[in-house]
């Protein structure tokens, strides 16, 4: 299974920010869940949703949730399925407040760290060729999912700072588009909020 990065804390603390108690949030390629509890940890009453495809990962994503059911916060909700799949949590589409995802992004064949190479699985690190083949279709995901003005927050490789929110603006349902550098400076993650004047 994947272990959560620190540069991750970025784009969750960015999420937590924007949103208000109660609100509705997606976390999209959840992992361990590590995005899903920060926000459920943090946010009052937020109702989250997790979605993870892998086996490996969803049983620890069951066991970081449940770790937190007693609470009297809403529990987190764990979706089996595909992040990029329309008809996952097809029933929020156009309810959800945020949107977050960290997914796979690093170009197949690039190098990476030998922690990295001998412990993630390939499924949570690599996203074809040009490293965006999850992000794409998250995109659209999440913006068939959001509400008029709910945001989005998508992690990526430092090499597309640039890749990522043109395709954000190339979508045509995105506004604010906006990019964020981690703590070594590097390009890291994309956030951009849902038009509220669009029907696409
Ligand atoms: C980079 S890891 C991030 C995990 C977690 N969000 C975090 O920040 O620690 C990407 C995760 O996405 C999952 N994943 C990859 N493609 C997916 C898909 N199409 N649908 C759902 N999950 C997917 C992988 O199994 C992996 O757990």
């Amino acid at each position: 299974m994947f272990v959560p990065r620190p540069e991750t804390e970025l784009l969750a603390g960015w999420g937590i920010s924007v949103i208000r108690p109660g609100a509705v949030v997606v976390d999209l390629c959840s992992g361990s869940g590590a995005i899903a509890l920060a926000v459920a940890n943090e946010a009052p009453g937020a109702r989250v949703y997790a979605v993870e495809r892998s086996p490996s990962a969803l049983a620890w994503l069951r066991r970081n949730a449940g770790a937190r059911a007693a609470a009297a916060d809403p529990p987190i909700e764990v979706v089996e399925g595909d992040a990029t799949d329309p008809a996952v949590l097809a029933e929020l589409d156009g309810t959800v407040d945020l949107v977050l995802c960290n997914p796979p992004y690093v170009p197949a064949g690039v190098a990476v760290p030998v922690d990295v190479a001998d412990h993630d699985p390939a499924e949570a690190v690599f996203a074809g060729p040009d490293g965006l083949s999850v992000i794409r279709p998250v995109l659209a995901r999440a913006a068939a999912l959001l509400r008029p003005g709910g945001f989005f927050g998508v992690e990526h490789d430092d090499t597309h700072g640039v890749a990522v929110p043109d395709l954000l603006r190339a979508d045509g349902r995105f506004i604010d588009i906006d990019d964020h550098r981690d703590l070594a400076g590097r390009p890291r993650y994309a956030t951009a909020s849902r038009m509220a004047d669009c029907t696409a």
